[in-house]
């Protein structure tokens, strides 16, 4: 778990603090987001927590120990870190860039090599088409790939990324976002992401943190920040189609309702999102779908009616729908 407890950042020469009073709990295993303009004091949150910043005030925990009662070397070693420029060292191979850490924690060889084939395989680069090229031959989507398998390389419980996608375009995007929430996931670990992407937050994050000018703003499942933003600004920060962006969170399945439609109606998977099964209404000119479980069954059914409903309903009934399969 992370813990950050009323931390505060004032830099030297500054008159205002630049993260002030933060107060934020990210349980093991689960990813968040912390997203907001620029300069709301998001890298100066990542920073502090493996030390690359010290803190001005407040107390941070990082798996159940004070950060700074450990020493930063040894503390950056159990938390990987991931920047949008990556920061791949240019005169090492792509094995050697993975393997820094596993090196510097004096593995044995043969341990390290097997590890950074694991990793590069991890991140989908075949380790033996990969590991002995130079880092200036990779695309930047590669390169992104490449710096999360050397962060991932010793296996640390932690993970901190600052804009991880934020340098390569945006089909590769898409797919590096959801590869490495899914691999993040598997692995169990606790990553706070900065993105300032509200998409991106709503796809990766367990729970998004909003920031505004150093201060939380609001800290919730991407779910209720979309149903029911604390105020204006985050209102504004998830955008005008916020109703449309939560219906890709909710299964069908999850508020079908029973039985086969009233006519003819596509059939569409029980997983699929509201917003498909909108589409699927829109495209083919009908007012419900069909639900179909994976054994092939019919799994109920929706109505646009239904779907409105869905779209409109209150923060209470919000909370209680599982989006992802999470519990929201
Ligand atoms: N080393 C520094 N010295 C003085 N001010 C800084 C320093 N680093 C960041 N800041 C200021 O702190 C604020 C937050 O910066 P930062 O955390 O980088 O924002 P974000 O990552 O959200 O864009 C900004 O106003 C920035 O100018
Ligand atoms: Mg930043």
């Amino acid at each position: 778990m992370i813990r950050l407890e009323r931390v505060s950042k004032t830099f030297p020469g500054t008159q205002r603090a630049s993260v002030e009073a933060l107060d934020l709990e990210v349980p093991d295993g689960t990813t968040c987001v912390l997203i907001g303009p620029s300069g709301c004091g998001k890298t100066t949150t990542l920073r502090m927590i493996n030390r690359l910043i010290e803190p001005s005030s407040g107390r941070i925990i990082v798996e159940g120990v004070d950060v700074t009662h450990v020493d930063p070397v040894q503390l950056r070693r159990r938390i990987g870190y991931v920047i949008q420029s990556v920061g791949l060292f240019p005169h090492f191979t792509i094995g050697e860039n993975v393997a820094t850490v596993p090196n510097l924690l004096g593995w044995p060889k043969a341990k390290i090599e097997a590890r950074v084939r694991e990793m590069l395989a991890l991140v989908g680069l075949d380790p033996a088409e990969f590991a002995a090229r130079n880092p200036a031959s990779l695309s930047g989507g590669q390169r992104q790939r490449v710096g999360v398998a050397r962060a991932l390389a010793a296996d640390p419980p932690v993970m901190l990324m600052d804009e991880p996608f934020g340098a390569v375009d945006p089909v590769v995007r898409a797919r590096l976002q959801r590869e490495f929430a899914e691999i993040l996931r598997r692995l169990g670990k606790t990553v706070i992401m900065v993105t300032h992407d509200i998409d991106e937050a709503i796809r990766m994050g367990d729970r998004v943190a909003i920031m505004r000018e150093g201060r939380l703003v609001q800290y919730d499942p991407p779910e209720r920040l979309l149903a029911a933003p604390a105020d204006a600004f985050v209102a504004d920060f998830v955008g005008s189609d916020r109703g449309l962006k939560r219906l890709t969170l909710i299964a069908g399945g999850d508020v079908a309702l029973p039985g086969r439609p009233a006519g003819p109606a596509p059939a569409i998977a029980a997983e699929a999102s509201l917003q498909t099964a909108l589409s699927l209404m829109l495209s083919e000119g009908t007012d419900a779908v069909l639900l179909v479980g994976q054994d092939g069954l019919p799994a109920g059914h929706l109505t646009l009616t239904h779907i409105r409903e869905v779209a409109a309903a209150d923060h209470a009934a919000a909370t209680s729908i599982t989006c992802h399969g999470r519990q929201a």
